[in-house]
């Protein structure tokens, strides 16, 4: 299937992940989907909660398929959440307007086997498997299909805070205080996350990226232990059951961590957030590991000269590697679409120069 005159192994952001560099680096935007495009606000509407615009294929499929539509990026990203995890593992989730996700929180260790459950993951997570084979059945042919999935230390970090958190507080002092329960809850999450993965491949996701976007909040030693460790494992389920389908990996905030992330994950790419410096990254990362990212999301607010010359800079240095043009964290609800627009002329134009 995915031999070199398959039509899968043209498409430039499924070659990008396997280690080519291209002459344009292929780009979409994580977050690409959502409030900043009035359509998105239209259909949000309908929808009436955002976990049912999650839940129901041919909405989901829809919001998908949008930024697409607008702007032709190189990969459509799924829409959904990471947070829908614990919500199919059987805890409370619902997302307020204004103050984003809500769960019930887990009390503490005790409550994992009572609470928590394995059975019917892939029946509450059906409704996503459809929306990947929807997506699928109506994309160019040229662009890929991502999946994703939440690393089990950010998804715990909202099962345990109840939410969003400004210091991770009472998640650390479970994990510092009591590493054995907390590692069970980790181990849980690794086994779904990656039954959820493999699932969503088997659906029609041609690469998938994992999320922890608050690995930065941890020490050194914990990154280690609650974000790369379970991260690899995760990454060992899918390639064990999809040993082509690319795997990238997005640990934001994790510094000089990162280099380990490159040498041990098992991921074919890591998503660099707005820190980093990119040269540095190409430097210092394993050869052979492709990367993305790592734009500042506000530049796309600003636009402008400002916003061209810092994503032609970013092509520059990432002339002759492997190299997946995207931002170092996701589109905010406040950016021009516009914006966005010519942010994907830039990177296009950039060939014929
Ligand atoms: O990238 C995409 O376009 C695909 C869809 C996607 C969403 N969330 C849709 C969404 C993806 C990949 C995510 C990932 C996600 N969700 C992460 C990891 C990436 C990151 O941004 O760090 C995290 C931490 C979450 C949890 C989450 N979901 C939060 C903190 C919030 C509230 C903040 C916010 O932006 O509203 C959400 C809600 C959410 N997820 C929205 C969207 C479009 C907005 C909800 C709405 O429309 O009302």
């Amino acid at each position: 299937m995915n031999d070199a005159n398959s039509p899968t192994v043209s498409k430039p952001l499924l070659r990008a992940l396997r280690g080519e560099p291209l002459d344009t680096p292929p780009i979409w935007l994580m977050r690409q989907a959502g409030r900043y495009l009035p359509e998105y606000r239209a259909l949000r509407k309908e929808a009436g909660s955002f976990l049912d615009l999650c839940m129901t294929p041919e909405m989901a499929c829809e919001v998908t398929l949008q930024p697409i539509r607008r702007f032709g990026f190189d990969g459509a990203i799924l829409f959904s959440d990471i947070l829908v995890i614990p919500y199919a593992l059987g805890q409370k989730l619902w997302f307020e307007e204004g103050a984003g996700p809500k769960l019930e929180a887990l009390q503490g260790p005790e409550e994992i086997a009572v609470r928590l459950s394995r059975d019917s993951l892939h029946e509450r997570l059906a409704p996503v498997y459809e929306t990947l084979r929807r997506v699928r059945d109506s994309l160019p042919p040229e662009t890929t299909l991502l999946g994703f999935a939440g690393a089990p230390w950010t998804v715990a970090s909202y099962m345990i805070e109840g939410g969003s958190s400004k210091d991770f507080a009472t998640a650390k002092k479970w994990m510092f205080g009591d590493p054995e329960g907390f590692g069970r809850l980790i181990d849980l999450l690794v086994d779904s996350t990656a039954a959820y993965l493999n699932a969503q491949i088997e659906a029609g996701a041609e690469a998938v990226q994992i999320f922890d976007s608050w690995a930065g909040s941890l020490p050194a030693v914990e990154q280690y232990r609650w974000s790369l460790e379970p991260i690899r494992q995760i990454v060992e389920l899918v390639k064990a059951q999809h040993p082509e389908t690319p795997v990238i990996v997005f640990p934001r905030g994790a510094g000089p961590v990162y280099v380990d992330f490159a040498q041990h994950s098992g991921g074919d790419a890591l998503g660099i957030d707005t820190a980093l410096p990119l040269d540095w990254a190409r430097r210092s990362l394993k050869q052979g590991v492709t990367l993305q990212g790592n734009l500042d999301p506000i530049r796309v607010v600003a636009g402008g000269e400002g916003m061209r010359a810092a994503a032609r800079r970013i092509v520059e240095t990432m002339r002759g590697s492997p190299f997946v043009f995207n931002l170092g964290h996701g589109v905010v609800p406040q950016t021009p679409p516009e914006h966005v627009g010519e942010l994907v002329e830039t990177i296009r134009g950039m060939a014929q120069r």
